[in-house]
């Protein structure tokens, strides 16, 4: 039985970091809020033209060394973002084009906070069904020239931060090792509770106006509270599901790695769960939330603090816009 297993995972966010008490000079905020809210001390957002194909590049760059492959081995891309390059093509296009892999295809995938497991999913498919051998599969996302950064926008700007993650993913004969499960989900329903409306195709005769942006209608919108409620029921749902479909319980996992959305969502999961807290990865303190990049970075310093050993069993899973919520069962 063939399975997919993570050859090499790499990571990168821009320089330029960007702490609570920097954000008290752009909005009314404080160091002492935001930690107690969310848990985040900083995020690095950036502060040069990039895009998050940009920030890709390097976090690929990091994954290829890391899985010890020659960029040319890669014969496929997903990329997972919110917050693509240009409107379109997707920004698996314009990475494809900067790291010289003309020809392979490139999927973009658009679901948020569930966009990695999502991407997942799908390389995991592929993989197994023997259609790619090589997937590089990217989470990256360029928040901060999208958020509103003053105090009517503190709810979600004080969340969000720039970065990228990236993962090789490749066959194994052994069946006991790799992607074992993943579980997707959405609840449409739910889709205005945290959104970008503008620009918007609906919309007539244009996709955005000046009227639309002094209203604010570009900028994210999230209903908190709301966001938080779903996501702590629906994050131990379906990590229970995953772990019952292998035949496994909360017991048998050796690192839980949340979705990086907030401290104190992470916590209630793995309260809810019985997970302690030396089996929860958290980096949501230096990074903020990072969206569909923030399990590929967890994955990378998860690493590098060595507590991704092979053989672990590890959790990932996500709650997110759409909504949407995933897991994955792996055996590292
Ligand atoms: O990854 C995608 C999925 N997203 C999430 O999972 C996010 C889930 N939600 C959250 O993380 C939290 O709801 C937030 C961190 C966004 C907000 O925290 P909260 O404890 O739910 O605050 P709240 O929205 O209920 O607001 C409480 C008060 C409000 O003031 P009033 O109306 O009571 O006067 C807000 O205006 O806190 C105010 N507030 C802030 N105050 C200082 C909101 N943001 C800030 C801020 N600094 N940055």
């Amino acid at each position: 039985m063939i399975r997919t297993v993570f050859r090499g995972v790499g990571g990168f966010v821009p320089d330029n970091i960007v702490t609570n008490q920097d954000l008290t000079e752009l909005m009314d905020t404080s160091d002492e809020w935001i930690i107690a809210r969310t848990g985040i001390k900083q995020r690095h957002w950036i502060n040069e033209e990039m895009g998050s194909s940009d920030l890709a590049v390097e976090a690929v760059g990091a994954a290829v060394e890391n899985a010890g492959i020659e960029l040319l081995d890669i014969d496929c891309i997903v990329f997972a973002t919110l917050s693509p390059d240009h409107t379109f093509p997707g920004s698996g296009c314009f990475l494809q084009e900067k790291i010289g892999l003309a020809g392979i295809p490139a999927l973009d995938v658009r679901n948020q906070c569930s966009g990695f497991i999502y991407g997942l999913s799908v390389a995991d498919a592929w993989i197994r069904t023997g259609q790619y051998k090589c997937v590089l599969l990217v989470g990256a996302e360029v928040h901060s020239t999208g958020i509103n950064i003053t105090t009517e926008g503190r709810d979600v700007a004080c969340i969000f931060g720039d970065g990228a993650g990236a993962v090789i993913l490749t066959p194994s004969q052994d069946s006991q090792r790799g992607v074992l499960s993943t579980h997707l989900h959405a609840d449409g329903k739910y889709a205005r509770s945290l959104w970008i409306e503008a620009p918007g195709s609906r919309f007539l005769p244009l996709r955005i106006s000046k009227d639309m942006i002094d209203q604010g209608r570009h900028f994210p919108k999230m209903k908190g509270r709301h966001v938080f409620t779903h996501a702590v029921k629906r994050m131990p749902e379906v990590i229970l599901q995953g772990l019952e479909a292998n035949g496994l319980g909360v017991d048998d996992v050796d690192l839980f790695i949340p979705h990086q959305a907030n401290q104190l969502i992470t916590e209630a999961v793995a309260q809810i769960l019985g997970f302690d807290t030396k089996r929860v990865y958290s980096n949501i303190a230096r990074y903020g939330n990072t969206t569909a990049a923030s399990i590929p970075l967890c994955l990378r310093d998860a690493q590098e603090d060595g507590r991704l050993k092979t053989g672990d069993l590890v959790v990932l899973a996500s709650f997110g816009a759409g909504f949407t919520w995933a897991s994955a069962v792996v055996r590292w």
